[in-house]
């Protein structure tokens, strides 16, 4: 955990560092802006210098004080042999997933095929004032298979019984890409990440006698993994509620965000050894002042005597104004 401290906690002064999930994306003008002529997600987050003037553009408006590298948890199966595209208003679409490819892929050209984000991950830690941190991810196993076996349907619900039907098959695939998303965040740490986010964006669509399997376990391994080669971890296992208390007893990551969901208080009563990071509702952000700097209030009061990260409880949404995002910037440094 300490070294999580000397990297993300603002010790100097007494306020609390700061940054959000989805900072660099769709509620910029200056990334709407560079996205606009480049229609193809997947060759942005491949273009480096792009993607590091993307993942700095938050960093000149807010001076925030930490960057997350832009790219996405998808990349990882696009470098696995998946296609992968971002339909407007229906999110991404994957092709179908073919275990025979994805099992011959060898790291030399996993690695290859992501070169430019590490290449951006460089460029980015030079340019970037050495007191700000910048943050590296990846999905977790559990919910890029979401994306890989498209497990949702159109409502949102997951097909669990697959799970049950494929269980063999599974395994395997969960145990490969342990094997490359490893390989990824060795990656980015070697070209200068300070620290690592790992996405576990619908753990809360497991039912609770699958949690252990396709949630902790896989994420327990990825930060064994992290903490073998002393790389800082951040884990947000979105939507398992009170279950956040077995995740960082099982798991036990550097930091671990908190969804909106739950309520800070019991987080910090119960949520012990471990750096807490994030937790308002980004539709806060949607609102009135007043009613922005109440609930950003109601954090920093639970939180004021522990190491605690400000953020949002999920990414930044879209329609959030910039203006909204500095006045909330300024509430919490001047708190
Ligand atoms: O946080 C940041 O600023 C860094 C960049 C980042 C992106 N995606 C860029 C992006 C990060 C950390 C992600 C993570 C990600 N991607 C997650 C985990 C976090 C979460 O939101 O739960 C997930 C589930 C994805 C998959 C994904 N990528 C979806 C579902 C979508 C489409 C809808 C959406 O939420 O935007 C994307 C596209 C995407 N990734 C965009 C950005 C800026 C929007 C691209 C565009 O249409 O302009």
């Amino acid at each position: 955990m300490s070294d999580l401290k000397n990297i993300l906690i603002n010790k100097k002064k007494n306020c609390k560092t700061i940054w959000f999930m989805r900072q660099a994306g769709r509620h910029l003008p200056e990334f709407r802006k560079i996205r606009s002529k480049n229609k193809n997600f997947i060759k942005l987050c491949l273009n480096s210098k792009l993607s590091s003037e993307i993942t700095l553009q938050p960093i000149k408006r807010y001076n925030l004080d930490s960057a997350i590298i832009f790219s996405d948890i998808l990349m990882v199966p696009f470098a696995l042999g998946q296609n992968v595209n971002f339909i407007k208003n229906k999110g991404p679409v994957l092709s179908k997933f073919d275990i025979k490819k994805f099992s011959k892929v060898k790291e030399k050209e996993f690695t290859q095929k992501l070169r430019p984000i590490y290449k951006a991950i460089k460029i980015t830690r030079k340019k970037l004032n050495k007191k700000k941190s910048l943050i590296s991810f990846v999905g977790s196993p559990w919910t890029l298979l979401v994306y890989m076996l498209s497990l949702k349907n159109k409502k949102g619900k997951i097909n669990i019984k697959l799970l049950n039907i494929k269980n063999n098959q599974i395994k395997k695939i969960m145990d490969n890409l342990n094997k490359f998303l490893c390989i990824h965040i060795k990656n980015q740490f070697n070209a200068g990440a300070d620290v690592v986010q790992i996405f576990d964006s619908w753990a809360g669509k497991l039912p609770n006698n699958k949690l252990k399997q396709f949630c902790f376990k896989p994420n327990k391994r990825i930060v064994d993994f992290c903490k073998k080669h002393k790389f800082p971890t951040i884990c947000f296992p979105k939507g398992i509620n009170k279950n956040y208390l077995n995740f960082n007893n099982y798991v036990k990551p550097n930091c671990l965000n908190l969804d909106y969901d739950l309520n800070p208080t019991w987080a910090k009563k119960n949520l012990k050894n471990v750096v807490l990071q994030g937790g308002m509702n980004p539709k806060t952000l949607l609102k009135s002042d007043k009613f922005i700097f109440r609930e950003a209030k109601k954090y920093l009061d639970v939180f004021e005597n522990v190491p605690y990260i400000f953020n949002l409880g999920h990414g930044v949404i879209p329609e959030t104004s910039p203006k909204k995002i500095e006045k909330l910037i300024k509430f919490v440094r001047n708190y």
